[in-house]
């Protein structure tokens, strides 16, 4: 190496250096300035993969009409449907926000990489036929969808499609419903009472009935409560369910990071909406185990002494510690 081009590379070298020196520090964790993008990697939540990245294919027609079937069920499965007449006039999307995807929003980010699965309501195992299957029965109080079916299979892919970068077993962070602390007293129906007419009332009507589209396929505003609802086996009519989803989604809008209601104001809500009327369905043959009912089950037979009363509206710290100490004790 020349004298010349020794020089040049040294030159070179402290400017490199320098520039270095400046940059490296905004890649650090601890600088403020990026604490922000730190938290996003700690902090991953799930993200539905992007809808551009549906293949143009065979599968991919199938993925995309999943899709549609998932945000507008009742136009082709519901009372006046074009494909068939399955259920009660409300779409998958009205409880699973923005087709499924949205953080927190009862999303299907942890269903293709956990089923199927041993489900305790069911005492066995369960596939993703069956969960849908369970939905369509219970929240869309309605009746099963023949598995064969084109609907079915689009369902299927659709899920699959948005569970395939999720690791087998794996249920991301963000999936689901979010399970919020319990109270130390009952949820209070009188309290939920004030909470609905103040953030609820003026979409989903003073009743709880909704309003319907223009169209009349689908609604505007969901109704929550009455014989266009959920019935009383649905996942909603458990108030952690109920709380945990409106908590991080209602009043529409919110979301998981912007959130308008205390814990307090979604269990009281949670427990105003599931005392009023709405289809009554017994599915006998849930829970053959009884000792595995959630703490807020609200049915008896219970494993416990506790309430029904008490199984509906808590408080269910008690009921969990007694739900524990059954385990140890099997276990002992
Ligand atoms: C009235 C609200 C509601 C409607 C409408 C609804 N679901 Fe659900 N769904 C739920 C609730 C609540 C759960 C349970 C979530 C939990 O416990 O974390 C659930 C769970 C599921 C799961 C399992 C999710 C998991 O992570 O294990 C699938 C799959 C599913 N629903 C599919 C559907 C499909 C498909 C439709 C439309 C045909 C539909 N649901 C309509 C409320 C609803
Ligand atoms: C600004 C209008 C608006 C307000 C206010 C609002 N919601 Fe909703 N809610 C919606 C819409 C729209 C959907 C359906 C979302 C979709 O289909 O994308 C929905 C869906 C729901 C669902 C699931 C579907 C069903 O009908 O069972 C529940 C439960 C719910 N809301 C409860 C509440 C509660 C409780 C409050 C008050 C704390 C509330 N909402 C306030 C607009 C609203």
């Amino acid at each position: 190496m020349s004298r010349k081009t020794f020089l040049i590379t040294i030159v070179i070298l402290a400017i490199i250096l320098a520039l270095a020196e400046i940059i490296i520090p905004h890649f650090k964790p601890n600088n403020k300035k990026n604490q922000g993008l730190t938290l996003a990697i700690t902090d991953s939540i799930w993200m539905a993969p992007d809808t551009n990245q549906i293949p143009h294919s065979a599968e991919g027609e199938l993925i995309r009409y999943g899709r549609m079937l998932i945000a507008n069920t009742s136009y082709f499965l519901g009372p006046n449907g074009k494909v068939a007449h399955l259920s009660n006039g409300m779409n998958c999307q009205n409880c699973h926000l923005d087709a499924g995807t949205k953080p927190w929003g009862n999303n299907y980010g942890g269903v293709f990489s956990t089923y199927p699965k041993f489900r305790e309501r069911r005492g066995a195992n369960e596939n993703i036929y069956q969960r849908v299957n369970d939905c369509f029965q219970r929240s869309l109080n309605g009746v099963e969808l023949d598995s064969n079916s084109r609907e079915m299979q689009a369902i299927l892919a659709y899920i699959k499609w948005m569970g395939k970068d999720v690791a087998r077993n794996k249920k991301p962070k963000g999936a689901g419903i979010k399970q919020l602390a319990f109270l130390d007293r009952a949820a209070d129906t009188a309290n939920g009472k004030n909470v609905y007419a103040q953030k609820c009332t003026k979409c989903h009507g003073a009743n709880g009935e909704g309003i319907l589209k223009p169209d009349s396929f689908s609604y505007l505003y969901p109704p929550l409560w009455g014989e266009n609802s959920y019935n009383t086996g649905a996942g909603l009519y458990r108030l952690s369910r109920f709380a945990g989803y409106v908590k991080d989604n209602m009043p529409f809008g919110s979301t998981y990071k912007s959130t308008q209601l205390t814990d307090e104001e979604a269990w009281d809500v949670a427990a105003y909406v599931n005392a009023q009327p709405r289809p009554q369905r017994n599915f006998k043959q849930d829970w053959p185990n009884i000792s595995l009912k959630p703490v807020d089950h609200p049915f008896g037979p219970f494993a416990d002494n506790f309430s029904e009363q008490q199984h509906k509206y808590g408080p269910f710290g008690p009921i969990q510690k007694a739900k524990e100490n059954l385990a140890k004790k099997k276990s002992s």
